[in-house]
């Protein structure tokens, strides 16, 4: 495959803007609760943006195939609203206090409203995933949402703790890549695709959303809160070890070891600060190695869907990978 045959991010964005915008619509109206706080919190997440990277997988997925019927936004939406709910979850179990750019719903709303809405959201998630009558795509988001909720509890048991590289993995697969394998998937179970078909773009959803998650925990090291947009060196802060925290730690000398057993244990840069932690990591090349594997996790997407057929959306495709990898928020 030659490098002409990628398409660029205007390219991915025409193909994809009218079904984009169809979507938000989508989510919208399926976000609207007789009781307010639930619209509220979901619109106010909804207004602060996001990289809608999801939806864009599953529409590309379903237009790889040739789908063009509403399957696609009703789907995307969900997926979407999804992930919208395992946000909420997610910023009250790691307190975090911003979120794409603006005050977290849990610091707004507080915890307990929180919870709730997350939980409604995600059950609107599958009650407009049910109007598809397909038992695969309701497979699909169960045993998709038992795996994300088991890896934020696998994640809990370990703070604090010196986990290895396939711990870390499995973390990151259950809490995202599987998502991003189910947006795949989803687009062949709306169009009556083989099950060879719909494990290549799982495989491609797997690979990427490894590729995601680790530059995630890159940025979470090494970005500024203003672009990032939510709180920066909060892993460490929360006793998680990422890629190249691991790293580091399998090469590094014994104080090194030490400095950052210590941030992990305390979950603060009360002892050692966060200026040190980056320069162990540089010492170490840690976050060139952290990259790497991004960059051949998301080389690997790429040839997952080598047998796809030549389209508009096989090229856009094989561009998510590079977006994904060069992103800064
Ligand atoms: C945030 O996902 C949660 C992770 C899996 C790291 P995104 O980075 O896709 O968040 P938004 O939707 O663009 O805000
Ligand atoms: C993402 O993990 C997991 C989710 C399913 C939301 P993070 O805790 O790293 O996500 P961010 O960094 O808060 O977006
Ligand atoms: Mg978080
Ligand atoms: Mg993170």
């Amino acid at each position: 495959m030659s490098a002409l045959s990628i398409a660029t991010a205007k390219e991915v964005f025409d193909l994809l803007r009218d079904d984009l915008a169809a979507i938000e619509q989508e989510f919208t109206r399926q976000s609207a609760s007789e009781v307010d706080v639930i619209t509220d919190i979901a619109q106010y997440l909804m207004a602060g943006g996001g990289k809608r990277i999801r939806p864009l997988l599953l529409l590309l997925s379903s237009k790889a195939l040739g789908c063009t019927s509403h399957s696609r936004i009703r789907l995307g939406a969900v997926v979407e609203m999804l992930h919208t709910a395992t946000l909420v979850h997610d910023d009250i179990i790691d307190e975090a206090d911003t979120r794409r750019g603006r005050p977290s719903s849990n610091t707004t709303w507080g915890n307990a409203k929180c919870v709730l809405a997350g939980d409604w959201l995600y059950m609107q998630s599958f009650s407009t995933a049910l109007e598809e009558r397909n038992f695969r795509v309701l497979e699909l988001l169960i045993s998709l949402t038992q795996q994300m909720v088991e890896g934020e509890l696998l994640q809990m048991q370990k703070l604090g703790r010196l986990i290895n590289e396939e711990e870390y993995f499995d973390l990151i697969f259950r809490k995202t890549a599987c998502l991003f394998s189910v947006s795949m998937q989803l687009g062949a179970a709306i169009t009556g695709a083989s099950d060879e078909i719909e494990s290549q773009l799982g495989e491609y959803g797997r690979n990427l959303g490894l590729a995601f998650q680790i530059v995630d925990d890159m940025l979470d090291l090494t970005a500024a809160e203003d672009i990032l947009g939510k709180p920066v060196a909060s892993d460490l802060r929360e006793g998680k070890a990422t890629l190249a925290v691991i790293h580091a730690l399998e090469r590094g000398t014994g104080a090194d070891r030490e400095a950052i057993r210590t941030v992990l244990a305390e979950r603060s840069f009360t002892t050692v600060s966060h200026p040190r932690i980056l320069e162990i990591l540089e010492r170490h090349g840690s976050i060139a190695y952290a990259m790497d594997t991004a960059c051949a996790y998301a080389e690997a997407a790429r040839l997952s869907i080598a047998d796809l057929p030549h389209s508009e959306a096989k090229r856009a495709l094989l561009w998510v990978p590079g977006f994904v990898t060069s992103r800064d928020r």
